[in-house]
């Protein structure tokens, strides 16, 4: 972490999904704080878009990387570009996601279950290896996850994010003495893509927007440590 924790001036975060929803929302209020910002998507051009924010926003710079975390090449062509970026990173944010096949998982071909499973966690975990040596003594990981994880009738997504849940707290206990924190945060329903792909009959307007929901995010980043997972929409409130 910078000197002073209570500031992300100058930290050095990574981002995925940050071309929209959550994850764009979560660098724009990064960007708001100054720190340097490394941004992900597989839509470079809407990335483009975020990193415009971003840098009105003042950023203490702002990177785009293509990332398609289906593809392990890519995954670790993120990896060597950061790299080649960062000595360090005192923050990663994992918000890039799939919703993957719906329905019950025994109806699931298997093809798509793996699809999933490859972008969902896999390759998430293949990016944090790759990662591992760059993650500075005090840095925070944010890993995104949703009510629906290991919930049934979730499909491919209830599964995926429960067993990303589990990775995580598997990481946080084992990166614990390199004083690096590895919390989940569950937004909540958000006002996103994602969320009208699953609720076409829902008016977007009873939906919190994305960046009511960062405030949490933004903690972990500067040292919190209030558990293995935040539940975002509790965040603040007693
Ligand atoms: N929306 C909700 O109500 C809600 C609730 C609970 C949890 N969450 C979680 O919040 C996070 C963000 O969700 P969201 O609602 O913001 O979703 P979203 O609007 O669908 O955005 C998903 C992001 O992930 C990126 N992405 C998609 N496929 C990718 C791939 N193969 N490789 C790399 N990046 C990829 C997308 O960019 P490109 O398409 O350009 O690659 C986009 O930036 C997810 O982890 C989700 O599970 C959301």
């Amino acid at each position: 972490m910078p000197e002073d924790a209570a500031t992300l001036d100058g930290a050095r975060v990574l981002v995925t999904g940050a071309s929209r929803g959550y994850g764009a929302a979560i660098a724009r209020a990064l960007a708001a704080e100054g720190a340097y910002l490394i941004i992900t998507a597989t839509d470079t051009g809407r990335l483009a878009s975020t990193a415009k924010a971003c840098r009105a926003l003042g950023a203490g710079g702002v990177e785009c990387c293509s990332l398609d975390l289906a593809d392990a090449t890519s995954v670790d062509a993120l990896t060597d570009a950061i790299t080649t970026l960062v000595p360090r990173l005192e923050g990663v944010v994992l918000s890039a996601a799939i919703l993957g096949a719906r329905g019950p998982i025994a109806d699931i071909a298997p093809a798509d279950i793996e699809a999933a499973i490859t972008v969902n966690v896999t390759h998430q975990l293949r990016l944090m290896q790759g990662l591992a040596p760059l993650m500075a003594s005090g840095a925070g990981v944010v890993i995104i996850t949703s009510g629906a994880a290991s919930k049934p009738g979730r499909g491919a997504y209830g599964l995926t994010k429960g067993m990303l849940d589990v990775a995580a707290d598997v990481l946080r206990a084992e990166w614990a003495d390199r004083d690096v924190r590895v919390i989940r945060v569950n937004p909540g329903p958000l006002r996103t893509d994602m969320r009208a792909a699953v609720h076409p009959e829902e008016d977007p307007a009873t939906v919190p927007p994305p960046s009511e929901r960062v405030p949490p995010v933004i903690a972990v980043l500067k040292g919190a440590d209030p558990g293995p997972c935040i539940q975002a929409a509790e965040w603040g409130l007693s």
